[in-house]
């Protein structure tokens, strides 16, 4: 009840855009995520290119249970709960690798990578009579892909991924449908601890360009970033669909022409065409300079032109893509994957890969700026005096009345769309749906309005 409270008060707070601090330190609230957040949405677990041959798998976690994310010997994709049928026991001690099987260290059951149970120690002894069919490793409930990014869900009654997408499948395909061959994960993805709440993840990139000029100030006056500050701020809010929400920079209002492609480099995009998707997404590509979004819940992407070292190299596009992995309510492990597009030369995604590994990265210029605050979220959103005071964040930006941001009705996409990235409609979108699914129970899940 004590939660259902809270999430009534940010659904009262969000009419006045405000949002209650609790949301971000509250233990009682974090533990209900695991189930109402984390048991029900689709995660995003891998890109298919890290499990590219038979045998390949990956582990990674649905909220704070790791889950074995293989690739069988007949190329069928499985995601499987790491916790052999026997005594439950961890089956899987690797972070990555290629097995055919799995051999649980307690009694030595064995599992196929496809997780059916294919033998034990001492059979006869021990087990004959026993149906193997029923002892296999747990599978999460429904599992897709969608241009290679591999998602599960543990909620068999979740809406199909396709439709959980909603509008933002159409702006997922023009980032990673660009290249005819798609994209692929350029080596392992790099993970760090950080003490944040999840959600400062998520809502940092569902479009917080606000905090651009003066978090990252050190960053434009190095020349990392090639694109004054107000005219990045040129572009579009999108609620591409409940809970998933996204931000583009816009190069026409440059003062100076490009970078387009988010960046990407002439030679990297007249390999891009519209095999994959339609006329009118490779357009808003061509015209793009940043993409940031994020898929509820914990799933961002980000495209832009970086440079590797300050103002020394010509800038490339960059593009990766994160997970805000929950472990506790004031920590997270950040995944952070660079990606390029297939037909990107050696040379090309090299560079890529050093542009973004400077930037948005551990040891990135970026990266390093934006976790120190998200610290003091967390510590406010759990704080004594916070709760006494009933202390709320302020998300008024870009409501009627409030500042500069008007809704846009000639936009090629779906979703609502708002011009000038000085907007919050964006993260009211992701709360507003994070208190719908907080308070829905399993199996009735909030309706999707567009
Ligand atoms: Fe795995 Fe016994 S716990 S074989
Ligand atoms: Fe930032």
């Amino acid at each position: 009840p004590k939660v259902r409270q809270a999430m009534d008060r940010i659904d009262e707070g969000l009419s006045r855009g405000r949002i209650p601090a609790e949301v971000f330190g509250n233990p009682d609230i974090y533990q209900a995520e695991l189930r109402r957040i984390f048991g029900r949405a689709w995660v995003f677990m891998a890109h298919e290119s890290e499990i590219e041959a038979n045998g390949d798998y990956v582990v990674r976690k649905i909220g704070e249970d790791s889950f074995v994310v293989t690739r069988d010997e007949h190329g069928q994709i499985h995601v499987l709960f790491d916790a052999c049928r026997h005594r439950g026991v961890q089956i899987c001690r690797a972070d990555s690798g290629n097995s055919s099987h799995f051999r649980c260290p307690y009694h030595g059951w064995t599992y196929s990578s496809d997780g059916s149970l294919v033998g034990a120690p001492l059979w006869k002894n021990a087990l004959s009579g026993m149906k193997k069919e029923n002892s296999g490793l747990a599978k999460a409930a429904q599992v897709e892909s969608f241009h290679g990014l591999i998602f599960a869900t543990l909620d068999p009654t979740a809406p199909p991924l396709r439709t959980y997408l909603g509008g933002m499948a159409w702006y997922l395909d023009l980032v990673f449908g660009l290249d005819k061959d798609g994209v692929e994960v350029l080596g392992a993805p790099q993970r760090f601890v950080v003490d944040a709440n999840w959600k400062s993840g998520a809502d940092n990139f569902s479009g917080d360009d606000y905090h651009l000029g003066t978090l990252h100030k050190s960053v434009w006056s190095i020349g990392a970033f090639p694109v004054p500050f107000s005219e990045n701020m040129m572009g579009y809010h999108i609620q591409a669909s409940p809970g998933h929400s996204l931000s583009f920079s816009m190069a026409e209002y440059a003062d100076e022409p490009g970078p387009n492609f988010f960046g990407f480099p002439e030679s990297i995009a007249e390999h891009f065409d519209s095999v994959n998707i339609s006329p009118e997404q490779l357009e808003v590509a061509r015209r793009s300079r940043v993409f940031v979004g994020n898929v509820f819940p914990n799933f961002s992407i980000l495209a832009l032109p970086m440079t590797e070292d300050g103002a020394n190299h010509a800038p490339t596009g960059i593009l990766t893509i994160r997970t805000w992995q929950p472990k506790g309510p004031g920590q997270i492990e950040i995944w952070n994957w660079f990606v390029g597009y297939k037909n990107m030369t050696p040379e090309q995604k090299e560079r890529t890969y050093h542009a973004a590994l400077g930037t948005f990265s551990l040891g990135g210029s970026f990266e390093m700026d934006d976790t120190e605050p998200w610290l003091t979220v967390t510590r406010t959103g759990g704080s004594v005096a916070g709760e006494l005071l009933g202390f709320e964040l302020n998300y008024e930006m870009g409501m009627p009345g409030i500042g500069m941001a008007t809704p846009v009705s000639d936009w090629p996409g779906p979703g609502k769309v708002y011009w000038t990235r000085y907007e919050e409609g964006v993260q009211r979108n992701l709360y507003q749906f994070y208190a719908d699914m907080m308070r829905s129970e399993p199996g009735e899940w909030p309706e999707f309005e567009f």
